[in-house]
C-alpha cells in the first residue's frame, strides 16, 4: 500500500531510518533501503575514529555513499549536517549531488540559511526531507515555502538531541500536519506498530526511527548498547540539560556524573563542554565504553524486547502496509 511518502521517495514502505551519529554505515542503511524503508547514513558512518578536518568528514562521507550504492540499488539518504562546524555545509550538499544521493536530509538549525540549500538540492531533483531541532508549524511552513517534500516532526521522546520545547511526540505531530500540505513523519519514541498506527492516527504520513534499529544485527552499535537497551524501559532512563536542549541516557557512569552536574547547578555549556569533549556518544555507543560514554536512546525502548534484524524490524513496524 503506497501513500504519499512512498511515491516521494521511491520507496515501498513510509518508514524512514534517522541519521545517528557514528552508529550508521553502508551496511546498515542499505539493509533498510534493502527492506523497503529509507536508510539514512549519519555523521561519521562506518567510522571508529575521530576526523582530523572537515575535508576528511566530507570524503569519509563521500566513502560511505560509494559502498551503500553497492549494496543497495534502492534509494538512501544523507544528512547536510555532519559536524559542528556549518561553514562547509554547501560542500557537503555539493558532494551529495555529484555521488546522485536520493534525498538529503536538511536539517533546521539557528545559524543556517536554508534558502540556498534547499534551493541547489532542488535544481537537481534531490528530496529534501525536512526536521527541525524543535518542530514548530512556523518553521514547518517555511520550509515548504522553501520547496521541502516531506517534514519530519519531532517530538520530545526522540533518541539523541531532543528537542527545546517538551511536547511528547504525540502532541507535536498534528500541530506540524495542519500547518503544511506536504506529508509530515513523526519522529520521537516510535518502536513498534501500536506508534505507527497512533502517528497515522494523527495524521502523519509516515514514521521517522532511530532508536528501534539501534537493536538490530545490523547496527554498528556495541552489542552490550543493544543488550542494554532491550533489557532497559523508558522509566529507567536518566535525562540532563545540556547543549541545545536535553539529553537521555540509559544509566552509566558517565551519565550518573552529567546528571548530578545537572542538580548541582552546572550550566548548560559545562555539562556540554564535558559531554561532547569527551565524546560521549561514541565512546559508549560505538566502542563500548560504558564508564566513559552515554547511551542515548528514545522513549520508545520500552517496546524493544529483542535484538532482531533490520528487515524484521521493517516488516513489524511496516505490517499494516504490506500488501
Ligand atoms: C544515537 C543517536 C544519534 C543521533 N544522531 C543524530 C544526528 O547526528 N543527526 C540528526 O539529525 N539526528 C540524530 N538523531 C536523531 C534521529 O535521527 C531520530 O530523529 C530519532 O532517533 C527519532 O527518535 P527515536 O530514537 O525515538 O526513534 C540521533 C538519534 C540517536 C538515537
Amino acid at each position: 500500500m503506497q501513500n504519499r511518502i512512498c511515491e516521494i521517495l521511491g520507496i515501498q514502505y513510509p518508514i524512514i531510518q534517522g541519521a545517528m551519529s557514528w552508529v550508521t554505515n553502508a551496511e546498515f542503511v542499505a539493509a533498510v533501503s534493502n527492506a523497503g524503508g529509507l536508510g539514512m547514513l549519519g555523521p561519521f558512518a562506518g567510522r571508529r575514529h575521530n576526523p582530523t578536518s572537515m575535508d576528511e568528514i566530507i570524503d569519509w562521507m563521500r566513502q560511505e555513499v560509494r559502498k551503500t550504492k553497492t549494496l543497495t540499488d534502492k534509494p538512501f539518504a544523507a544528512p547536510m549536517i555532519v559536524s559542528y562546524d556549518f561553514s562547509r555545509i554547501m560542500d557537503m550538499v555539493d558532494m551529495l549531488i555529484e555521488e546522485g544521493v536520493a534525498a538529503v536530509l536538511v536539517n533546521g538549525v539557528d545559524g543556517v540559511d536554508l534558502v540556498p540549500i534547499i534551493a541547489k538540492l532542488k535544481q537537481n531533483g534531490i528530496k529534501v526531507i525536512f526536521r527541525g531541532a524543535t518542530a514548530t508549524p512556523e518553521d514547518a511552513q517555511n520550509a515548504e515555502r522553501l520547496g521541502a517534500d516531506i517534514i519530519v516532526a519531532t517530538g520530545f521522546d526522540e533518541g539523541g538531541t531532543v528537542p527545546e520545547k517538551i511536547i511528547g511526540s504525540f502532541s507535536v505531530v498534528s500541530h506540524i500536519v495542519d500547518a503544511v500540505n506536504v506529508p509530515v513523519m513523526l519522529a520521537g519514541g516510535i518502536a513498534d506498530v501500536r506508534g505507527v498506527r497512533a502517528s497515522f492516527a494523527l495524521g502523519a504520513e509516515g514514521v521517522y526511527v532511530g532508536t528501534a534499529f539501534l537493536a538490530t544485527h545490523e547496527s554498528p552499535a556495541d552489542q552490550r548498547v543493544k543488550e542494554l537497551i532491550v533489557r532497559h524501559t523508558a522509566s529507567d532512563l536518566q535525562i540532563f540539560r545540556t547543549t541545545p536542549a536535553y539529553y537521555r541516557s540509559i544509566p552509566t557512569a558517565f551519565s550518573t556524573e552529567l546528571v548530578k552536574m545537572d542538580e548541582q547547578g552546572a550550566s548548560r555549556e559545562e555539562i556540554a563542554q564535558k559531554m561532547y569533549g569527551g565524546q560521549a556518544l561514541k565512546k559508549a555507543m560505538l566502542d563500548g565504553d560504558l564508564d566513559n560514554g552515554i547511551i542515548t536512546v528514545g522513549n520508545g525502548i520500552t517496546y524493544i524486547h529483542a535484538i532482531r534484524s533490520v528487515k524484521e524490524v521493517v516488516d513489524d513496524l511496516m505490517q499494516d502496509f504490506r500488501e
